[in-house]
């Protein structure tokens, strides 16, 4: 470039200058001295770092908009899938400092406190690439690696990275929250294995399709084009192999914020899922939350407890509460009791640890709960006399596999209180989106319950789809926002069957309308916080806990969209479907719609290749 035409692009940088307040993004690699904020690269989205291909970006990543919380990641721009994150458990503000020194990459937050770093480095950084990998490279002046980010993963292996023996890929606490939540995978000398609150769940060896092919100890889990493999540490024998079929197509195995292990695909432009393991969803510790009983793949309340609004079961018995662990630990016997789940109930950890004994009774079982204070629950099989203690963490129950030998019966540990204020926990996240309710759907197992994630579209809506009751397709029309006062009104007359399809007529009774009514009426109260959560929706439809009262005074607006529609539509018209659909204006985008609980994401992604668990 001659000096002239330098300075005329100078010129005409100075004037865009004030325009385009956004710096360019840059192309593959960065040198000391580099900072960036996020606030410099708005219009980029916080990108500030692009892969040669433009495959990778290195962001800001905003995944809550409501709040003002980033992250420095690198984010497949395709899917705008984050891959990797820097500061997990730190998020900074839009005017933190990432740096590129000569001593490595560090984020500052808006003090000038370190929030994160590279380790120490054995020479100075020459220079840093973002590779068409994925991997964020620091190189020296000899171009050797000083640092990567594949060598410390978050919850995402991508093709060519390895997980190397102890190391883990750390399930996050939710798509807003990318701070570490309680699942893990981690590489152990035999197996890759899953583990909650640092107990095993599942392993990848047991999944049906994996293979073992040597006892060589493993030294790193990988994923190429074909497959997902456990490699010994001479890098080409393979200990454990999961075929996943050719492709070319980008891959990326992830550990979920449900516990649930998986590998997926980018293909025209969306994520086909290859494996989901454990492929039983109750085998996820919390699926159901603490004591929710899976079963079918839906959630309800063992008898004796009912869910609180965390979407937890308590003890129906208002003086009974559960104990954490070692809290009480001048507990006096007396003041511990135990209900009873009945028997073929199940424990996640059953299956992956010894009996704390063998030929005992229960109540030697229970005599070993007792008098400890981490213990939480027990699990006693009449056949063999063993005694499992749970011990620290409560997770969901499930309904044991009718090949165990013996049943099991469940036992957990409540505290007797004094003051009985321990079921009303209350939770702002306990909200759902929309539901659609199918009853004994044929080809699916049980009941089930398919979930929607909250659609751009439906963004004020609610939606709730009914059988047995009429239905009305258009959204909008004047029957969907009559109907909600309509079945408020015969709810609170308790005219319930008048609510029903007339076709229906001597076919349904009046206590199932009445279900469906309060249920639809928890779910559309205009307070989000006394909305139902998913599991207890289900819950309350499959009868495995009590219907909740809607509260009239959150149910107020309805009689204001009423009003705007005095014409009552017809009952019943030529849809052979016989659903119901009810839209209710919702109050607002709350974040809260937007981080659901593990049971719903469990719900929404059942497939029917999936039914069939492993054995
Ligand atoms: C970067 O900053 C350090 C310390 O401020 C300085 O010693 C070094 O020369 C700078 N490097 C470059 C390439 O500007
Ligand atoms: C970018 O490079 C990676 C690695 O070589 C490759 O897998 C990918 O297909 C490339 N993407 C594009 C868009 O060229
Ligand atoms: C390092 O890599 C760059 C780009 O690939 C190359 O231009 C440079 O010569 C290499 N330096 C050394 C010391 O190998
Ligand atoms: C993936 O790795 C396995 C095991 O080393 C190997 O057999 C297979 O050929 C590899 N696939 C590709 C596409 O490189
Ligand atoms: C509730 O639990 C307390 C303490 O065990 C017991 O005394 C009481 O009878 C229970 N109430 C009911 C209704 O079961
Ligand atoms: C509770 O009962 C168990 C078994 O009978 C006993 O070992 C333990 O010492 C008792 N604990 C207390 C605090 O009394
Ligand atoms: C309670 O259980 C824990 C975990 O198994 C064990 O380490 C501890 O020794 C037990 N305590 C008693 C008093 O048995
Ligand atoms: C969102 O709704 C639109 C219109 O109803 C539909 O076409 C689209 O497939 C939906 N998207 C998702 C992700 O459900
Ligand atoms: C939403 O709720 C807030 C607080 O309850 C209220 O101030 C606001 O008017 C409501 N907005 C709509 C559109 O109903
Ligand atoms: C959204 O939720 C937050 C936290 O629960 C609350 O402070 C805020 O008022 C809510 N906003 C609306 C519009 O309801």
């Amino acid at each position: 470039m001659g000096s002239s035409s330098f300075f005329i692009f100078l010129f005409s940088y100075a004037i865009l200058l004030p325009l385009t307040s956004s710096a360019p993004i840059l192309i593959n690699s960065i040198s000391p001295n580099f900072t960036a904020s996020s606030l410099q690269f708005i219009d980029n989205s916080g990108a500030f770092l692009q892969s040669l291909n433009k495959t990778f970006k290195l962001s800001f990543s905003h995944p809550n908009s409501e709040l003002s919380q980033y992250y420095l990641s690198i984010i497949h721009s395709p899917s705008n899938l984050i891959i990797w994150t820097a500061n997990p458990n730190k998020p900074i503000s839009d005017s933190s400092r990432f740096t590129l020194s000569l001593n490595g990459l560090s984020i500052t937050d808006d003090d000038g406190r370190l929030v994160w770093s590279t380790p120490k480095l054995d020479s100075p950084v020459s220079v840093t690439q973002l590779q068409d990998s994925g991997n964020l490279v620091l190189l020296d002046a000899q171009n050797v690696s000083l640092w990567e980010s594949f060598g410390s993963p978050t919850d995402t292996l991508v093709i060519g990275q390895r997980l190397y023996l102890g190391q883990s890929l750390n399930g996050a606490v939710s798509g807003n929250d990318l701070s570490v939540g309680d699942y893990r995978l981690v590489v152990t000398d035999g197996d890759a294995v899953q583990q909650w609150n640092g107990l095993n769940y599942w392993k990848l060896s047991m999944y049906t399709s994996a293979f073992k092919n040597s006892n060589s100890p493993v030294s790193f889990l990988s994923m190429n084009g074909t497959g997902l493999y456990l490699f010994a540490s001479d890098g080409s024998t393979v200990v454990i192999q999961v075929e996943l079929g050719s492709s070319s197509d980008f891959r990326i195995a992830k550990l979920g914020t449900n516990g649930r292990f998986s590998v997926s695909k980018f293909v025209s432009d969306s994520w086909v899922e290859e494996l989901a393991i454990p492929v039983e969803e109750c085998r996820i510790p919390f699926i159901c939350k603490k004591i929710g009983l899976c079963s079918s793949s839906s959630c309800s309340c063992p008898s004796g407890f009912h869910p609180n609004t965390n979407g937890d079961c308590v003890p129906v018995n208002a003086s009974l509460s559960l104990p954490s662990a070692c809290t009480n630990r001048g507990e006096l016997n007396s003041s511990v009791t135990y209900l009873e789940l009945g028997n073929g109930m199940d424990y996640f950890t059953n299956d992956f640890v010894q009996p704390v004994k063998h030929d005992i009774v229960s109540s030697e079982c229970q005599d070993l709960c007792s008098g400890n204070c981490s213990c939480l629950a027990f699990f006693h099989e009449e056949a063999s006399g063993s005694c499992y203690l749970i011990e620290n963490h409560l997770g969901s129950i499930m309904s044991a596999s009718s090949d165990k030998d013996g049943d099991r019966f469940g036992f957990i540990k409540t505290r007797v209180s004094s003051s009985p204020d321990a079921n009303t926990n209350t939770n702002a996240n306990d909200q759902a989106g929309f539901i659609w309710w199918r009853k004994n759907k044929k080809q699916s197992r049980g009941e089930v319950v398919k979930l929607g994630s909250r659609n751009s579209s439906f963004e004020e809506l609610e939606l709730i789809s009914i059988p047995g009751l009429p239905v009305r397709s258009s959204p909008l029309d004047s029957w969907s926002v009559y109907f909600p006062l309509l079945a408020l009104e015969m709810h609170e007359q308790r005219r319930y069957l008048e609510l029903a399809d007339p076709r229906l007529e001597g076919q349904v009774r009046r206590e199932e309308v009445e279900k469906l009514v309060r249920v639809a009426l928890l779910c559309v109260q205009e307070e989000p916080m006394l909305r139902p959560s998913m599991s207890n929706v289900v819950s309350m439809l499959e009868g495995g806990m009590p219907l909740g009262e809607p509260n009239i005074e959150s149910l107020r607006f309805l009689r204001f969209y009423g009003q705007r529609f005095t014409e009552p539509s017809t009952i019943g018209n030529s849809n052979e479907q016989n659903e119901f659909i009810l839209y209710s204006e919702a109050n607002g985008t709350n974040s809260s719609a937007n981080t659901n609980s593990a049971s719903y994401n469990f719900l929404s992604y059942l497939s029917s290749q999936e039914v069939s668990g492993p054995r």
